[in-house]
């Protein structure tokens, strides 16, 4: 089944199928782009012109993608310093963008990926729990798309016809042990160096490729944990909260796991500023609220 028809069955509205659709058209392009290798910086195509990077052109081409679509009235991307508004469009849509989260691995061909949160209601410096639909790809061996509409979890594939055809459908995160625990250890704060060792001694395996996407994307399909900790001199990490925490913890919450920033759930944090950033545990629930019980003793 193709994803237009999947967003039908599922009840959605005709602007969120058409927003969908517009973003995961231009994700097929951002596959196209890597796969040629488009946008090295530094580099000069065929025409003699020297090339963007291709995070840069990825986010150019996003948001000019949803400025055509007269849809979205904001979007905020994590290449931008300000929400961008769009004038001239009739749309309510509030979309915050990753347009290529994990840039810094395309050199080693490691898989890297696009994260989307989308808002009916145009204001994107909202809390997670607001979220209408959020979706990511995942640019790997194969190109696949998860998204939800608060109406299950559901992964898709990019066919050789450039389809999204129907993978698996109402995804629940399964009961497993693996953990992707980001930062330097020798900056872990106490009660977090506890916690991953207990992970260890609990008989979880270590599987982190630097790529947010496609560890979370493992984690939803195998099970188990991924964090990027408050660090000793970044107490809040170093991952967004609205382009990459809100819209991966929304998918992970919608497929029966649980997320937190050792406190309080990611997604009733309220956002401050554009560039927020949070600590992040998201995964299977006892592995969430395992962190959250270190973090607590910690503060006793
Ligand atoms: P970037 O887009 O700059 O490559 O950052 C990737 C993000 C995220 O995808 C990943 O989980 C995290 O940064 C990795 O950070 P470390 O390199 O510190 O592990």
């Amino acid at each position: 089944m193709k994803l237009r028809e999947h967003l039908e069955q599922q009840g959605a509205t005709e602007h969120m199928i058409t927003l969908i659709c517009r973003i995961t058209d231009l994700c097929k392009d951002i596959a196209n782009a890597i796969l040629h290798q488009q946008g090295k910086a530094g580099t000069v195509n065929i025409h003699g012109d020297e090339q963007i990077a291709l995070d840069t052109w990825a986010d150019d081409h996003m948001i000019q993608g949803l400025r055509e679509s007269k849809l979205v009235k904001t979007v905020a991307s994590e290449e931008q310093d300000e929400v961008v508004e769009i004038l001239k469009s009739d749309g309510e849509f509030g979309v915050t963008l990753d347009p290529l989260d994990g840039s810094s691995l395309i050199d080693v061909n490691l898989s890297i990926g696009t994260i989307v949160g989308i808002f009916e209601e145009g204001n994107v410096m909202e809390k997670g729990e607001k979220l209408d639909a959020a979706l990511y790809v995942v640019y790997g061996p194969l190109t696949t798309l998860v998204y939800t509409i608060k109406k299950g979890v559901h992964e898709f594939v990019l066919n050789e016809i450039g389809d999204f055809i129907l993978r698996k459908e109402n995804l629940q995160i399964p009961q497993g042990k693996l953990y992707a625990p980001g930062g330097l250890a020798k900056d872990y704060l106490p009660w977090h160096s506890n916690y991953i060792k207990a992970l260890g001694e609990k008989g979880y395996k270590l599987r982190y490729s630097g790529g947010m996407v496609p560890d979370v994307n493992q984690i939803l399909h195998k099970g188990g944990i991924f964090t990027y900790p408050a660090l000793q001199e970044k107490n809040q990490g170093k991952l967004r909260l609205l382009f990459e925490c809100n819209p991966l913890s929304f998918i992970i919450v919608q497929a029966g796991g649980a997320c937190s920033d050792g406190k309080q759930s990611i997604l009733t944090k309220t956002p401050q500023g554009i560039g927020d950033r949070t600590p992040i545990y998201v995964g299977n629930k006892d592995a969430v609220l395992l962190a959250e019980k270190f973090c607590y003793e910690s503060d006793q």
